[in-house]
């Protein structure tokens, strides 16, 4: 739970970024049409969730700086018992009014008259160019005059780097519900079965332990379906002898979890599959053993690139010397992405990777990661050893760095080949 202070205290600092003699618009997210009048479930604008903790639409956010001091005001629904009767009550103005501590709450629809007039005296315009609700567009055609225009999103996005200790709670409870239905995946997975059936188990675990959803699109990847970096059709039998690819999260409370294992169809790896899987293991706790504040992600990278080559050689996958391999980048064929990203409201958390003058930003404590090394082995390559083919292996943990170092958000969820093996037989 994060209290109203702690997002007052972010809406100060955001305030404190913003230019004197500025205007700040950001609005709620628009609701999103399914099909013809049906809509996807509502889900908040990451930012406005940030700084307001609010969820519902038709909302927004204004903050008005003068040369140092600010004021915030909240635009909400009002009450309306004809829209209510179908969509559910809204809080309302009055309510508003007490849990938020801004200056002032205002009715929606009083927003367009606000601003037009609050944009006379001001001179700096900021707002979300991503947005285009119709609050975006009339500071659009008023900012067309002598306003200078800002992209909003950015300084959020440098106060959302760093999680609070609040942020960093709801992401262990979310921890908690994504091991479970980990856990007992592990325990029910068995040839025959529908990969869809795997994925509905994750989503009813999800669901029940009141995380409502999962943080993205569950994959579950049976053998030569793990391959394909972005498989959700989650459609095909599990055939005995592979290997699944399960890369599934929770999103509890706004914020995700983002976890990957790899497990045996029928319980026990067979040795290819061990060998296969023992290197990618081995790259990922070095890596998490490296993270500390200071240290550049880019490093992590190279050295994940490093390890899977040298493995990949070993096992005689690639040819030749590594050095040359590397610089020909002959391993990205078999690991091509990246050893991880930022984790937050946004699974893929919308955080700077870069400062303004496009030099890289270091670990810092508070920062969450996932690390997630991969290897991704098409049955059809016939380059690959035979026994290799096929086979797809990640393993993703969550890390928060710490002053000290890291710690690993997701340590207690099995991947080590006698833990997974021991949770089949449980
Ligand atoms: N689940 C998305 C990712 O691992 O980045
Ligand atoms: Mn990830
Ligand atoms: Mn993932």
């Amino acid at each position: 739970m994060i209290q109203e202070k702690e997002y007052a205290k972010r809406r100060a600092r955001l305030a404190s970024l913003l230019q004197p003699n500025s205007i700040a618009l950001l609005c709620s997210a628009e609701p999103k049409i399914r099909s013809n009048d049906t809509e996807y479930p509502y889900r908040q604008n990451s930012n406005f969730y940030y700084l307001t903790g609010f969820t519902e639409p038709d909302a927004a956010l204004v903050i008005i700086k003068g040369k140092k001091s600010f004021q915030t005001y909240l635009f909400v629904q009002p009450k309306d018992p004809q829209k209510e009767l179908w969509n559910g009550s809204v809080l309302g103005v009055k309510k508003a009014k007490k849990r938020f501590l801004v200056d002032a709450v205002h009715s929606i629809e009083h927003l367009e008259a606000f601003l037009q007039k609050e944009s006379e005296a001001r001179s700096e315009f900021y707002y979300e160019f991503a947005q285009s609700t119709k609050a975006v567009q009339k500071v659009q055609q008023l900012s067309q005059k002598s306003y200078t225009r800002h992209n909003l999103t950015k300084p959020i996005e440098r106060l959302r780097l760093q999680k609070s200790p609040s942020e960093i709670a709801l992401i262990k409870k979310g921890m908690e519900i994504t091991k479970e239905a980990h856990h007992h995946a592990m325990q029910l997975a068995k040839e025959g079965m529908m990969e869809y059936e795997l994925q509905a188990e994750f989503e009813y675990i999800f669901t029940k332990r009141g995380a409502y959803s999962d943080a993205y699109t569950t994959i579950v990847a049976g053998g030569n379906n793990a391959n394909t970096l972005h498989y959700i059709k989650n459609d095909q039998k599990l055939e005995a002898g592979e290997l699944i690819l399960i890369d599934a999260g929770c999103e509890y409370s706004y914020y995700a979890t983002d976890i990957t294992r790899t497990i045996p169809v029928s319980g026990k790896f067979s040795d290819a599959q061990r060998e296969l899987y023992s290197l990618v293991l081995d790259v990922e706790k070095t890596i998490i053993s490296m993270i500390k504040p200071g240290v550049m992600r880019s490093d992590l990278q190279k050295v994940a690139e490093r390890m899977l080559c040298e493995g990949m050689v070993r096992l005689g996958i690639l040819q030749g010397s590594v050095k040359k391999l590397l610089k020909k980048k002959k391993h990205k064929k078999y690991f091509p992405h990246g050893i991880g990203h930022y984790m937050g409201i946004d699974v893929h958390d919308s955080c700077p990777y870069k400062t303004k003058k496009g030099k890289e930003i270091p670990l810092k404590p508070g920062m969450v990661l996932t690390i997630e090394p991969g290897l991704y082995l098409p049955k059809d390559d016939k380059k690959i050893p035979k026994k290799y083919r096929g086979t797809g292996i990640r393993i993703e943990d969550d890390i928060l760095v710490t002053k000290e170092g890291c710690e690993n958000l997701s340590a207690d969820i099995a991947k080590e080949i006698e833990e997974i093996e021991t949770l089949y037989s449980s």
